[in-house]
């Protein structure tokens, strides 16, 4: 019976992806490009915290001329503004929810106590403010914040839940980078998405199991985006926001562009590089120059490396995406060169390692076993570096993303890793058949009641189980056990 089937989905694949039904090429560009605006913080306390507010809200918003889609977002109708804090800088979020529905928010790769991280355990319900604060305490990064309910992760972020959240230090202000935000360093927040009428269609479709695929990407939820730029160098901080798609960025005419920042911060030196990987909940920041005049376009080409291709096709008939127009001014302002040092990397090498754990991933689960609320899988002890080997033989495409920490992947497939993966990591693609070996310190508070989350980042898989906890302790101290529930905010 499964050849059977595999044979009939070799063939309706074939049947698709025959049908010249691509837009690569194509595109009008005829949207501005929306920019997200920077939450300006609603007050600061006398201890200089810097609260912010955020409503998790419902709303209505004309993506396509004529036509009204039902959508969730962060203080407006769709998405959120970009949060903005320094190193050093302590602050708080107010978050609402209004909607009639509890979630949660998550500050993705962020380093704070587990009580504040907005996992499945700190449901906000509907009409609940829930107002975690904490210390900035890690480098300049692209880092972002979106919705976590155990089980409707998926659909909350697919609805419009998402924003970006950048980190600032005295370093990075201190290099000559494009930092102009809006201006010459854009958020580039991509989505795939489907309408089905006026609304989203948020099906998975036939026989999809890495989850909804859409058949055209918006950034920043804009459809068709152009953007005009008047410097010679852009900074592009490239966020994958998308529930289960990967792309494979690159511009249409194969100019080669610069790699500057990963998930978790600077690189230590530029990467030069034409095509960059990023799966679902991966940053990458990029930039790029531009020639006075021109227009050149961010695109997603094909790839290669990503498992039951014929599966991850059925989505859109082809995984080729023109993602964002540049057009540039008929003068450019001049930019610095970019200098050749960037940063000092804070993240681990292993030598230092206590111990070593494995996870084997599968959309069953990891290692065997699907999340339970009540149940902490790994318990970590505060202060120690472990390295983590994390194994993909699923016959489809997995990522992992580990909550608390940004990690040094040390090996991939026995190796060492790829000039663009040699930086601070939160989030890892693995096709099918790649090993990677991963080296994270933790660094606490310990906290054995309140576990974080590893997961794979394809929501559907997330939702589906793919997920385990974890929880730092002291020395000799054992781990509790959560509520099965997860508490309310
Ligand atoms: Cu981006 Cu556990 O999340
Ligand atoms: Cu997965």
């Amino acid at each position: 019976v499964a050849v059977l089937l595999a044979a009939f989905g070799g063939w309706l694949a074939w049947l698709w992806t025959s049908a010249d039904t691509s837009t690569v090429g194509k595109g009008s560009f005829g949207n501005e490009l929306a920019i997200p605006p920077l939450a300006e913080p609603s007050r600061v306390k006398a201890d200089g915290t810097k609260v912010f507010d955020l409503e998790m809200r419902a709303g209505e918003k004309e993506f396509r001329s004529g036509q009204r889609t039902k959508t969730w977002g962060f203080n407006g109708d769709h998405l959120g503004p970009t949060l903005r804090a320094e190193r050093g800088d302590k602050v708080e979020v107010r978050v609402r929810n209004t909607l009639d529905e509890s979630s949660t928010v998550h500050w993705h790769g962020m380093h704070l106590p587990a009580r504040m991280d907005g996992g499945p355990h700190q449901m906000v319900r509907p009409g609940a403010t829930w107002t975690p604060y904490w210390k900035i305490d890690q480098p300049a990064a692209t880092l972002w914040y979106h919705p976590h309910p155990h089980g409707r992760t998926e659909q909350h972020v697919q609805r419009g839940l998402a924003g970006m959240f950048l980190l600032d230090d005295d370093k990075s202000a201190a290099l000559p980078l494009p930092k102009k935000y809006g201006v010459d360093d854009l958020p580039v927040i991509v989505q795939d998405v489907k309408f089905d009428g006026a609304e989203f269609d948020h099906g998975r479709g036939l026989m999809q199991n890495v989850g909804f695929l859409g058949d055209r990407t918006m950034v920043n939820g804009t459809l068709d985006p152009h953007r005009e730029v008047r410097d010679e160098l852009v900074r592009l901080r490239l966020l994958n926001a998308s529930t289960a798609r990967t792309y494979s960025f690159g511009f249409d005419d194969n100019r080669r562009y610069t790699q500057i920042a990963t998930d978790g911060g600077l690189l230590e030196r530029p990467v030069q590089t034409e095509r960059l990987q990023l799966s679902p909940g991966e940053r990458a920041e990029i930039v790029v120059r531009m020639r006075a005049g021109e227009r050149t376009t961010l695109r997603s080409f094909p790839q290669d490396n990503y498992g039951d291709a014929w599966n991850t096709r059925f989505g859109g008939a082809d995984d080729s995406f023109d993602i964002l127009q540049l057009r540039a001014a008929e003068a450019l302002r001049p930019s610095p060169a970019l200098p050749q040092k960037l940063g000092e990397l804070e993240v681990p090498d292993g030598s230092d390692a206590v111990r070593a754990r494995h996870f084997d991933l599968k959309k069953s689960g990891i290692n065997g076993r699907k999340m339970a609320m009540d149940r902490i899988d790994e318990t970590v002890t505060r202060g120690t570096t472990e390295t983590w080997t994390v194994r993909n033989t699923n016959g489809m495409p997995h990522n992992f993303h580990v909550h608390d920490v940004q990690f040094r992947v040390l090996e991939v497939n026995g190796k060492i890793p790829p000039p663009h993966l040699r930086g601070a990591k939160d989030t890892v693609f693995l096709p099918n058949g790649t090993t990677m070996k991963l080296a994270l310190r933790f660094e606490g508070p310990a906290d054995p009641d309140t576990p974080y989350v590893y997961h794979c980042h394809l929501l559907y898989h997330e939702d589906e189980g793919m997920m385990g906890q974890f929880a730092v302790v002291e020395k000799g101290q054992r781990a509790g056990r959560p509520d099965a529930g997860g508490a309310d905010g």
